[in-house]
């Protein structure tokens, strides 16, 4: 018999004041698996993200984290397989330098770096998973809504 919570969840009224939005790539294999474990195991995690899966870290179009800002996004997290783990063998190590490079980007387009971030987190690192996006989340909360002239990209 599946017993009920003890006590409903209730937005925080900090929460309340200023939403936010996330979003998060994470490749297939790994970081949307090691999410899952989190999910699994009831690890509490924060609930102002989305999280669109991709194949491997290292498919992501760079255009994509551009399109999340400029569309509403307040921070954008991507994850991957650690390195030497990708199930592309070097997908990771291409994205690491793309993610890089857009990480030093991201100033002349008046967004903020530490409103971007990568990382790797395996399948089995739900803890993991759950203190990246909790943290990752906080940091966005302290900066606040995004306030940039939003203009479409297009990714094609
Ligand atoms: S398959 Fe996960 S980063 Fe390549």
């Amino acid at each position: 018999m599946v017993e009920a919570l003890e006590e409903p969840i209730k937005t925080p009224d900090k929460v309340k004041e200023k939403t936010i939005k996330i979003v998060a790539f994470l490749c297939n294999w790994c970081s949307y698996a090691g999410a899952d474990t989190a999910g699994v195991a009831r690890l509490k995690q924060p609930y102002d993200f989305r999280i669109i899966r991709i194949p491997c870290s290292g498919r992501l179009n760079l255009l994509y984290p551009l399109r999340a800002f400029f569309d509403g996004a307040d921070g954008v997290l991507i994850s991957g397989c650690h390195p030497g783990d990708c199930h592309y063998v070097e997908g990771n190590y291409y994205a690491r330098r793309r993610l890089e490079v857009l990480k030093n980007f991201l100033p002349f387009l008046g967004i903020e770096p530490d409103r971007f971030k990568y990382t790797w987190i395996s399948a089995t690192e739900g803890s993991k998973w759950q203190e990246t996006i909790t943290q990752f989340t906080q940091r966005i909360h302290e900066l606040g809504p995004l306030s940039i002239k939003r203009e479409k990209v297009d990714a094609e």
